[in-house]
């Protein structure tokens, strides 16, 4: 089965109808469905299959000859964000399959194992906490602490895996004995497009958060109430939303709210309570301290005037990350390519905090959108990518 074969099996498994982009949140019938067939896909191949108790999956091609050499490992993750593209995940799985494809026609023979990785909840798009199967593989969180967060819908994280047939009581996937981690990804910006190039190599992930702010107000009727009477956490939040657009504007890094929820949410009565999320990212540790707080400090200012409160709770938080440089160097030197930073948060990154040597290749995405349905990379670029990931793993597993 070719990547052509596999991308298409994976067209309809969680789209929507109507926009065409993914919801395939975890522990949910689209991810079962995309680890099913991930199971399928590489058992056919031979592959010897690890599901641990969360739902990351392990696919290895082992050498023909026993070998006690560090494994090589890669692939990415299958679930997406709310309304999601279809590249941003699969495409590192889908080519890490592939690659082995490629290697195998080629003839080479590993001499050590090679493993194909899926990790479980690489969004934090249902329970909020980024790389929530990398974090728990790897010991930067724990089990006790995450089977205790909620979904939207108030479920715990703990009786969604149970419900979706998992007991992480079983255990989760050990990374003893991985040597080296490289994920395949899209590029979820423009820096290739503009150097004219279908593959780079990544040189850091900046330092990024997911911080909760929960503005408190008073509910009242929106027609009675007179404006200079209102305790409205509305206005709060708006007001807030626009200093982290100008703050990061100032700073020259990046702040967003991208999600709200409102109570008690009617068209004609002043809210009671906003929770809203902002999304910061920053090329160093301190400035996205710096920004974080000055986000904060604003909010707080305008509550004050307001007569509302607010709160800020940091929910997921992401430190720098630089790949190891001398990976980062021999990889691009297979094909030339670029070494270049990103903004997004990946496995890889939680992966090479835990002390694993790791790289990260990136594929053209010709408008940068990412995050969107409208999410894309030509099939050649892809086809190029299988290629510049099979002579990747050649090199580190030879
Ligand atoms: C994940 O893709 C992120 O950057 O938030
Ligand atoms: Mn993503
Ligand atoms: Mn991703």
């Amino acid at each position: 089965m070719t990547f052509e074969a596999m991308w298409r099996d994976l067209h309809y498994v969680g789209r929507s109808a109507t926009s065409g982009g993914y919801f395939r949140q975890p522990w949910t019938s689209a991810e079962s469905e995309l680890r099913a067939w991930f199971a399928e896909v590489t058992v056919a191949r031979g592959l010897e299959l690890e599901t641990d108790g969360m739902g990351n999956q392990v696919a290895w091609w082992r050498p023909v000859a026993p070998s006690d050499l560090p494994a090589v490992l890669t692939g990415s993750h299958l679930d997406s964000v709310l309304d999601g593209g279809a590249y941003d995940g699969p495409l590192g799985v889908v080519s890490a399959i592939a690659a082995i494809d490629v290697l195998r026609a080629r003839g080479f023979e590993p001499d050590r194992p090679i493993g194909v990785s899926v990790f479980t909840e690489e969004e934090g798009s249902r329970f909020g906490l980024a790389c929530l199967g990398s974090r728990l593989v790897t010991g930067s969180s724990t089990w006790e602490e995450a089977r205790e967060r909620r979904d939207r819908d108030g479920i715990f994280l703990g009786d969604a895996v149970a419900a979706s047939g998992l007991d992480p009581s079983t255990g989760l996937l050990s990374l003893d004995g991985v040597g080296c981690f490289v994920e395949l990804h899209v590029e979820q910006g423009r820096d290739l497009v503009d150097r004219d190039v279908a593959v780079g190599v990544a040189s850091e992930i900046w330092p990024h958060g997911r911080y909760r702010f929960d503005f408190e107000g008073e509910a009242n009727h929106a027609g009675t109430t007179r404006m200079e009477d209102r305790r409205d956490p509305m206005l709060t939040y708006a007001m807030t939303a626009l200093a982290a657009n100008k703050q990061a504007r100032l700073a020259e890094q990046r702040a967003t709210f991208g999600r709200i929820e409102v109570a008690p949410n009617g068209t004609n009565a002043v809210p009671s309570r906003v929770t809203a999320w902002l999304d910061a990212r920053c090329e160093s540790d301190d400035a996205l301290a710096e920004l974080v707080d000055a986000i904060s400090r604003q909010g707080s200012e305008r509550a004050s005037l307001d007569g509302t409160q607010l709160s800020v709770t940091a929910e997921s938080v992401s430190g720098s990350v630089a790949f190891d440089p001398d990976l980062a160097r021999s990889l691009a030197a297979i094909g030339d390519w670029p070494i270049i930073p990103t903004q997004a948060g990946h496995d890889a990154g939680i992966l090479s905090a835990a002390g694993i040597p790791t790289a990260m290749l990136f594929v053209r995405n010709p408008t940068g959108v990412s995050h969107s349905p409208d999410e894309f990379a030509e099939m050649a670029d892809c086809l190029a990518g299988v290629e510049a990931l099979a002579d990747t793993l050649a090199k580190l597993a030879s």
